[in-house]
């Protein structure tokens, strides 16, 4: 059983992964108004990800008896000056995920609650591909700067990214 500390911890996970969600299908749309379709399917595989992410968490929680709450999702931006900005809000925010999921390994060792710590080991270790993959990216933009073809080429790259669904 899931202590209530740790139960509001994982709901309250459980919505910041929505929002991670909501926050890239906004820039999946906005890639797409904009003329960039790859840019826009690799953020809406990002989307997919995220979703993933969240039933991960809603799962565990069910699976250990605890009780879901659903929360409501708060507004997210819904343009950028450029696919470099994009990705530089991208890392960011993953830094602040990268932090959540700290803190709720701390809390699961607080608690003892071991089943917890090690359900969390998989989110600690997409933490690190997470941010690894979004500083490619500004890396990648940053040398591209404003050169069209450049764009044009990492957008057909972008596009050829599939989704696979993560391992429950
Ligand atoms: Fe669910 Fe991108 O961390």
């Amino acid at each position: 059983m899931l202590s209530k500390k740790l139960e509001a911890a994982l709901n309250a996970q459980i919505n910041a992964e929505f929002w991670s969600a909501y926050l890239y299908l906004s820039m999946a749309a906005h890639f797409a108004a904009d003329g960039k379709p790859g840019f826009a399917n690799w953020f809406e595989i990002q989307f997919k990800e995220e979703q993933d992410h969240a039933l991960k968490f809603f799962n565990y929680v069910i699976e250990r008896g605890g009780k879901v709450e659903l929360k409501p999702i708060a507004k997210v931006a819904q343009s950028w000056k450029s696919p470099l900005d994009a990705f530089e809000e991208t890392l960011k925010h993953e830094q602040v995920v990268t932090g959540l999921i700290n803190d709720l390994v701390s809390l699961a060792k607080e608690e003892k609650d071991y089943a917890t710590e090690s359900m969390l080991r998989w989110f600690v270790d997409e933490q690190v591909e997470e941010e690894a993959t979004a500083q490619g990216y500004i890396d990648a933009l940053k040398m591209i700067k404003d050169n069209g073809f450049g764009i044009y080429t990492m957008d057909k790259e972008l596009q050829s990214r599939a989704y696979t669904p993560i391992a429950e």
